[in-house]
């Protein structure tokens, strides 16, 4: 007779990024499985920066027989390229978050599907006016997200000004002065930070509220601190708030219908798991 170790439930897929060991992603997806009754784990995979690396990581990882992968910080452009195919939105974000492995990998982008449920959840139809602080690979996807619930009439604030005009060119947007950002808040519907200001360790965002539109929606993909000082302030004026764990739930949500093959449902019981969590490390 064997050892009496616990057979470990076999890897379905996992998460790919540098760094990902503080993911909570795991939680996520093993909660689901979990509730599903299946056998089956997902895993943190550190992959160094770098294409060279992440393409021979995938490579292993296919041919150990993973159902497919989350991709994060800094490797989601690298998906996109590693993939023999893509969905439309993962082409149009020019990034993926997603990769699922088959015959042949297709790359996907759930984080713009995500933050839109993840508005959704705070009202059906948003009103049309967005200010979008930020002009990275994370305000691409909100964008795109954005236009998706028909929220038409975007502008776009960046500290660097090129970058935001870029976005603005690329996707019918308007461009506003970064030192002008206040302005724009007393025609918002809903303003959305996608900077890293205001992250644990990050410089604070400055921005006062004061003439942000009535009912407007605030929302931070920030989720570490949970409640950034802009959400806090948000809340505190009595604006409805979207936070980041709301935004990586229901990303996360295609990834486990694919590669798991069960129901996930986005609850308060799977956020407070993950809360939990945060405030295990601190984090709220
Ligand atoms: P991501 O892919 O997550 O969007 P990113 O491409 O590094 O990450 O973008 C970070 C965003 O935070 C950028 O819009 C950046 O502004 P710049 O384009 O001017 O760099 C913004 N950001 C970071 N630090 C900032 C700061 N101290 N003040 C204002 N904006 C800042």
């Amino acid at each position: 007779m064997a050892g009496d170790e616990t057979p470990q439930a076999p890897v379905v897929a996992g998460v790919v990024g540098w760094p990902v060991g503080h993911s909570l992603s795991p939680l996520i997806h093993g909660e689901w499985a979990r509730r599903a009754g299946i056998d089956g784990s997902y895993i943190r995979i550190p992959v160094e920066p770098g294409y060279e690396d992440f393409a021979r990581a995938m490579d292993d990882l296919k041919s150990q027989g993973l159902k497919g992968v989350n991709v994060t910080i800094p490797h989601k452009e690298h998906a996109l390229r590693y993939a023999d195919a893509a969905s439309e939105a993962a082409a149009k974000a020019g990034a993926a978050n997603m990769l699922t492995f088959g015959t042949e990998t297709r790359a996907e982008n759930s984080d713009i599907a995500g933050f839109a449920a993840a508005v959704r959840e705070q009202a059906d139809a948003p009103g049309p006016y967005a200010l979008v602080l930020g002009a990275g690979g994370a305000a691409r996807g909100v964008i795109l997200a954005l236009q998706s619930l028909g929220v038409d009439g975007i502008s776009i604030a960046n500290r660097t000004k090129e970058k935001a005009e870029a976005l603005a060119e690329a996707f019918g947007l308007a461009a506003i002065d970064w030192d002008r950002r206040e302005d724009a808040l007393a025609t918002t519907d809903l303003l959305v930070n996608t900077t890293s200001l205001g992250m644990t360790g990050e410089p604070p965002l400055e921005l006062s509220l004061e003439s942000l539109r009535l009912g407007a929606i605030v929302a931070d993909i920030v989720y570490s601190p949970l409640e950034t000082k802009l959400l806090k302030w948000a809340k505190a004026k009595g604006h409805k708030t979207v936070d980041g764990l709301a935004m990586l739930m229901h990303q996360a949500v295609p990834g486990f219908k694919a590669w798991f093959g069960g129901d996930a449902v986005v609850d308060e019981a799977l956020r407070a798991i993950l809360v939990a969590e945060l405030k295990k490390r601190g984090r709220l």
